[in-house]
C-alpha cells in the first residue's frame, strides 16, 4: 500500500513539471546551454522544444546519450563543448540539494560528462521537486570508476568508512557501465558533515574519474523547487544575504 505521508508519483510528476518549465523559461534567445540527464531535466526540455516551435534559436551541449537522443527526437538542435568550451548556463537535476546548494547528482550515471557542462556554464540552474531538499547530504554518493581500478577505489572508500556498491544494470547483467564505458561506485557514508573536503578526498583517488558530489558551483547555481502549483528559486546570494 502507497505511504500518505510520500508525495505520490503523480504529483512528483506535477513538481518536476513546474520546475522543469520554469527553468526553460529563464533561457534566453540565442544561449547555448548545457542539457542535462534525468527526469526532470527531460520537462526542461520538453518546454525548451516547445518554445523553439515558437521561434527560440538555442543550441544544447547534452550530457548523456539519453539527453542526446531525447533533444533529437523533440528537435532541440545540438553541439558540443569543443565548438561551446564556455556556455551560458545549464539546466540539470539532482538527488539531493542541501541548503547550501550542494549536491549529490549521479543516480543516472551521468555525473562525468554533468560535472563538465556545469563547470563549462555561466549559470548552473538545478531543478529539483521538493523530495530532493534536505538538511545535510546522506544519500549514497555515485563514483565514476575506471574498471582497472575499481578493486583499490573500493578499498580505499572503506578505509574512509563507506560502504560501496558496484552499481548492477537492470535488464543488463553485470555492472552498469556508463556512456563513457567506466562502472559506478554507490558509497554511503551516512550524513556528510564536510561535503567539500569528502568531494576533494574521493575526486583525488586514482581511478576515480568524477564524484557524484557538487559543492564548487554554489555560487553560480539557482535551484528551482517545484511544487505541484509553481516553484521557488534558491540562491547562494539570498541564502548568504
Ligand atoms: C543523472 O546522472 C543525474 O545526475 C540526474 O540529473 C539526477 O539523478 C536527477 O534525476 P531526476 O531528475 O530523474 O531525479
Amino acid at each position: 500500500m502507497d505511504d500518505p505521508s510520500l508525495p505520490q508519483e503523480k504529483s512528483l510528476d506535477r513538481m518536476k513539471r513546474q520546475a522543469g518549465y520554469h527553468a526553460a523559461g529563464m533561457v534566453e534567445d540565442g544561449m547555448v546551454i548545457g542539457l542535462g540527464t534525468g527526469s526532470t531535466t527531460f520537462y526542461a526540455m520538453e518546454r525548451l522544444a516547445f518554445l523553439i516551435e515558437e521561434g527560440l534559436r538555442i543550441q544544447g551541449v547534452p550530457t548523456s546519450f539519453q539527453t542526446e537522443m531525447l533533444a533529437r527526437e523533440l528537435r532541440i538542435p545540438l553541439t558540443t563543448l569543443d565548438t561551446y568550451p564556455e556556455l551560458d548556463l545549464a539546466i540539470d537535476g539532482a538527488d539531493q540539494v542541501d541548503p547550501s546548494l550542494r549536491l549529490i547528482k549521479g543516480r543516472g550515471a551521468a555525473l562525468t560528462r554533468e560535472k563538465c557542462v556545469a563547470a563549462a556554464a555561466q549559470h548552473l540552474v538545478i531543478i529539483v521537486d521538493a523530495s530532493k531538499c534536505v538538511g545535510a547530504l546522506d544519500g549514497p554518493v555515485p563514483l565514476e570508476v575506471i574498471p582497472f581500478a575499481l578493486h583499490p577505489v573500493i578499498l580505499g572508500i572503506r578505509a574512509l568508512g563507506g560502504i560501496p556498491e558496484l552499481r548492477s544494470g537492470i535488464r543488463k547483467d553485470g555492472p552498469v557501465i556508463t556512456d563513457n564505458g567506466n562502472f559506478i561506485l554507490d558509497c554511503s557514508f551516512g550524513s556528510i558533515d564536510e561535503p567539500e573536503r569528502l568531494e576533494g578526498i574521493l575526486t583525488l583517488m586514482p581511478g576515480v574519474l568524477s564524484c557524484g558530489l557538487f559543492c564548487e558551483f554554489v555560487e553560480k547555481s539557482i535551484v528551482v523547487v517545484g511544487s505541484e502549483d509553481g516553484c521557488r528559486e534558491l540562491k547562494h546570494v539570498d541564502l548568504t544575504g
